[in-house]
């Protein structure tokens, strides 16, 4: 689902930009740890900023990104015209990845997976194209935040069988993850890392 008028003002501006670098991204590097380089791939990456981070906080070589709105790419082009020797962009669908089994090193999520109705469909995609031994990095929404009376009047986000913290470990286990590390914000926003195991043997 695409983000309304509002959400699209909330997320695209300066101050996101920082919070997004020096909070957001702070939490999950505290949980994950920097990458090894590598190849990553950043589902629903906005407007941009995300790929940013992803190379010059945690240190990934190369980046996949899509998002679903092809403005969101359109300006997420221009943000990162100085790096197209080392980031794709294209416009997508987090529950059909256009790429093979086993393909990225890590993959990186900031706010997408609650938008999407069947998220444990995105999870599986996910988890398909996550080389085995590579890690996952989630940020979300949980469903406290979704369904406050005031958040739910201004933003426009699916209602139906949204999740705590917990059910998103659920999620991610049923799926195949190994879940690495959580922390949570207010019970509002969540942080994630997980696994995929490599082969036994
Ligand atoms: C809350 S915004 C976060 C954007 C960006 N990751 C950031 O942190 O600034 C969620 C993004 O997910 C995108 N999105 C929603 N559903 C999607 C889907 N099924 N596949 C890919 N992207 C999706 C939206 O277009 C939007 O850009």
């Amino acid at each position: 689902m695409e983000l309304n008028i509002v959400e699209k003002l909330l997320m695209n501006n300066p101050i996101r930009a920082l919070v997004h670098r020096h909070f957001e991204a702070r939490r999950l590097l505290s949980l994950g740890g920097k990458t090894n380089g590598g190849l990553a791939l950043e589902t629903g990456c906005g407007q941009g900023i995300g790929v940013k981070i992803l190379q010059d906080v945690f240190k990934v070589q190369r980046v996949h990104a899509f998002d679903l709105d092809p403005r969101m790419i359109s300006r997420a082009r221009h943000q990162l015209r100085d790096r197209e020797d080392s980031v794709n962009l294209w416009v997508g669908d987090v529950t059909a990845i256009p790429a093979r089994d086993n393909t990225y090193d890590h993959i990186f999520d900031f706010g997408a997976i609650h938008h999407v109705v069947d998220w444990r469909a995105a999870l599986k995609e996910i988890y398909r194209v996550l080389k085995p031994g590579g890690r996952i990095y989630i940020e979300e929404i949980l469903e406290k935040y979704i369904v406050h009376p005031i958040f739910r009047r201004i933003l426009e986000h699916p209602q139906h069988d949204r999740f705590n913290l917990q059910e998103f470990v659920q999620g991610l286990q049923e799926t195949g993850f190994i879940v690495r590390g959580t922390d949570q914000f207010m019970e509002m926003y969540a942080w994630f890392t997980a696994d995929k195991s490599e082969p036994a043997g």
